[in-house]
């Protein structure tokens, strides 16, 4: 049985890492690593590997950086010829980047057996590029893996017969679980001059927060009022790092401390140990909510409402008063939300990919 994974950006690498693992205990099973290049940094990409013990990749297709259209078509132009060529009995797709809706459209076309992991998330908003790319995902994919029963209701409600739908837990958090031992040996906070919960985190690449200088500009006033009262630690997205430098933001204020981009392990210190998190990323919300850490999350809606009903997130959307009340409800312990213990959302528990590899090895591979 010959599995080929598609991964391209930053957060497909944690997802891939431990379904590889998983699969590895399989005789049976060959595996092959597409990197699609959409992120080509070294912090971006080449420390995940490292850090997360993934093969190296047996093709790395170079696409980089376009417009939607542009990164879309190339991918699945260069993607489709090394399907041919190994004509693998099923492919994985993680996520809901661009690299995940090409691979799936070729594969869709070639008739190979296509696997979508964290299948069934749904924002309900099209502006996002994700929710299209995830919309689309799940419509073609032959087995969908979802993190949590809210993923399922979603295919069910969009006509995704049910048999071809397993919920598995969360992947991203198998590695998480995984390495905790690393994590706890990251020098990240010695290097950074700062004690266990005296400081909140930031990150945010979204491009309804970041593409428009008005929207980032109000944004960024609003937290440098928040880090008067707690510094705040700024790993910069590449996306926002080019918006910040045409928007002339200078020299960092103090309390806002700007950073390039870490690694996996850097980064998982950091937010462990943060008093709060500000983000508009979606793994960060599961990986709060997992820890028990507050997440206040800098969009209107979310894709993981488990990590609202259940975990420790809190949507303040585009509302910069809302925004500086929770942080500072946060910072004077008056708030209960935030009071949840670690580690309570189902199938949240480290084995996700152990259920995925089971499920796969038991599939009789057809097309649809
Ligand atoms: C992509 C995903 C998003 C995910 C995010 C995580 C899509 C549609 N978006 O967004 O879902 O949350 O990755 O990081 O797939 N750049 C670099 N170096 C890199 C990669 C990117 O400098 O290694 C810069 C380039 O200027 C590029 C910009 O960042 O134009 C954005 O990169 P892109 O991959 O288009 O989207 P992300 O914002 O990273």
């Amino acid at each position: 049985m010959k599995i080929l994974h598609v991964v391209g950006a930053r957060p497909n690498f944690m997802k891939v890492a431990p379904v590889l693992h998983a699969l590895s205990q399989y005789d049976t099973v060959r595996q092959i690593i597409v990197h699609t290049g959409q992120h080509y940094d070294v912090n971006m990409s080449d420390i995940f590997f490292q850090q997360l013990g993934i093969p190296a990749p047996d093709v790395n297709l170079e696409i980089g950086s376009a417009s939607h259209a542009q990164q879309t078509a190339q991918i699945m132009a260069r993607f489709e010829p090394v399907v041919l060529e190994q004509k693998p009995d099923m492919v994985l797709v993680y996520g809901d980047v661009n690299s995940t809706v090409a691979a799936t459209l070729v594969c869709a076309k070639l008739l190979i057996p296509v696997a979508h992991v964290e299948a069934g998330l749904r924002s309900g908003d099209r502006t996002m590029p994700e929710e299209i790319n995830r919309l689309v995902t799940d419509q073609l994919a032959d087995l969908l893996f979802t993190p949590s029963g809210d993923g399922d209701q979603n295919l069910l409600r969009e006509g995704i017969a049910a048999e071809k739908i397993h919920c598995v837990g969360n992947v991203m958090i198998d590695t998480l679980v995984r390495l905790q031992p690393a994590v706890a040996d990251s020098a990240v906070l010695d290097e950074l001059h700062l004690v266990p919960g005296g400081y909140a985190v930031l990150t945010l690449h979204r491009p309804s927060n970041v593409d428009d200088d008005r929207v980032l500009g109000a944004l960024l006033g609003a937290i440098l009022a928040l880090a008067e009262r707690l510094p705040i630690v700024f790993p910069v997205h590449p996306r926002t790092r080019h918006r910040l430098e045409r928007l002339g933001l200078g020299l960092p204020p103090e309390g806002l401390r700007l950073i390039d981009p870490l690694g996996y392990l850097d980064f998982q210190r950091l937010t462990s140990q943060a008093r709060i998190v500000l983000t508009d990323s979606g793994g960060i919300q599961e990986e709060t909510s997992y820890l028990g850490i507050p997440c206040l999350t800098l969009r209107t809606n979310t894709e993981r409402p488990v990590t609202v009903a259940m975990g420790t997130n809190m949507l303040v959307g585009n509302d910069l008063d809302r925004l500086r009340t929770r942080f500072h409800a946060i910072l004077d312990g008056d708030d209960s939300w935030d009071q949840r213990p670690p580690g309570g959302i189902p199938l949240w528990d480290g084995h996700a990919a152990e259920r995925i590899a089971n499920i796969l090895c038991k599939t009789k591979f057809v097309g649809t």
